[in-house]
């Protein structure tokens, strides 16, 4: 499927489209780090009515949107095709039918253009959204990732190898964010409404249980999530009211200082001097706030995207599609979705 591509001029120039959940994006980034375009789709108020993406929608608006969002991140740069290199797509992991659309969409244009297609994992895209930051982070890192679909922690030495020390049992982190807001009665998404609707609140209001795990660096997200659930519900049935606004502080400190606490624990365990955040929950106020107080009280180098490119976003998928191409890999027409790639 894949052949080795040794002949890498100086600059290279990534289109990328990024189609594995509910945003369109497309975007150009030159050498993996300087951004020219970014144009994001974002399907929330399709999906909004239904408390969740529904895949067979995303796909459909996927197909109305892919040539839009590409169209549009060459005008905003005032390229044409003619200034690209190459282009990256996710194959993976994501909805199958989202994925499928980017996925037989870049091959098309990338036959047609005679342009390679690079094939990107949408996790390292996540990892690889911190290069696109006015200070770029040193290798070797540690990277915490805590999206709606997966969260791990990951220690880089080199460009796109990815040691796996913790990852979760259970739910995501953004997953257990989602659901808690639900029962707070907060729309999708819920990590941000639930994180906005905790400013002010009282973190001690609600304590809540910390898993005691096997690997020390895993994460277990289902117990708290379910003691949360448990405790609105015992209020509610008592016709008491859920204070709500001291609930959403206390899960989403609780949460956060788990996410942030081990991850310390890694760099300080491994001797990596270098931390990273990546995926959505890293947008979240609190657990930059959290790992950047510990990464200083700690002696550790602090890195973390830029709100923009926490969430899903293609100029990530550039970003790591450019060290991907560094590394030899190009797809050919034989690529397929993989909706449960791994890192
Ligand atoms: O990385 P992402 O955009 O998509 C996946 O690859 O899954 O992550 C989306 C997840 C959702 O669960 C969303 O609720 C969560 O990230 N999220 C947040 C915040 N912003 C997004 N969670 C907590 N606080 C936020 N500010
Ligand atoms: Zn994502």
């Amino acid at each position: 499927m894949m052949e080795n591509n040794k002949d890498i001029k100086k600059d290279i120039v990534i289109l990328s489209l990024e189609t594995s959940c509910d945003e369109t994006a497309s975007a150009i980034v030159k050498n993996g780090t300087e951004l020219i375009s970014n144009v994001v789709k974002s399907q929330i108020d399709v999906h909004k009515k239904f408390g969740g993406v529904v895949p067979e929608i995303a796909s459909r608006e996927h197909v109305q949107y892919c040539d839009k969002v590409i169209d549009e991140a060459l005008e905003q740069a005032n390229y044409d095709f003619d200034d690209i290199d190459a282009f990256a797509v996710t194959y993976g992991p994501g909805l199958v039918g989202a994925l499928l659309t980017g996925v037989s969409y870049m091959k098309a244009l990338s036959y047609a253009l005679h342009k390679p297609l690079i094939p990107v994992n949408h996790i390292h895209g996540h990892v690889y959204a911190n290069y696109l930051s006015k200070t770029k982070p040193k290798l070797p890192f540690v990277c915490l990732i805590a999206s709606g679909g997966h969260s791990h922690i990951v220690i880089m030495h080199k460009e796109n190898e990815y040691k796996i020390i913790g990852r979760t049992l259970d739910d995501a982190a953004g997953e257990a964010f989602d659901k808690a807001a639900r029962v707070l009665g907060l729309s999708y998404p819920g990590g941000p409404n639930l994180s906005r609707l905790a400013i002010g609140g009282n973190k001690d209001a609600l304590l809540l249980p910390t898993p005691k795990l096997n690997n020390k660096y895993d994460f277990s997200f289902s117990g708290l999530k379910t003691a949360f659930i448990n405790s609105c519900h015992k209020l509610s049935q008592n016709g008491q009211d859920i204070p709500l606004k001291d609930y959403a502080a206390s899960f989403e400190s609780k949460i956060t200082d788990i996410l942030a606490e081990k991850t310390i624990e890694a760099a300080i365990d491994y001797e990596i001097p270098n931390v990273c955040i990546a995926g959505g929950v890293s947008a979240n106020t609190v657990l930059r706030e959290t790992m950047s107080e510990l990464c200083a009280k700690h002696n550790l180098k602090f890195y973390m995207p830029q709100l923009e490119f926490c969430t899903d976003n293609a100029a990530m998928i550039a970003s790591a599609g450019y060290f991907t191409y560094k590394n030899g890999i190009v797809a050919d027409l034989k690529l397929n979705a993989i909706p449960n790639l791994q890192i």
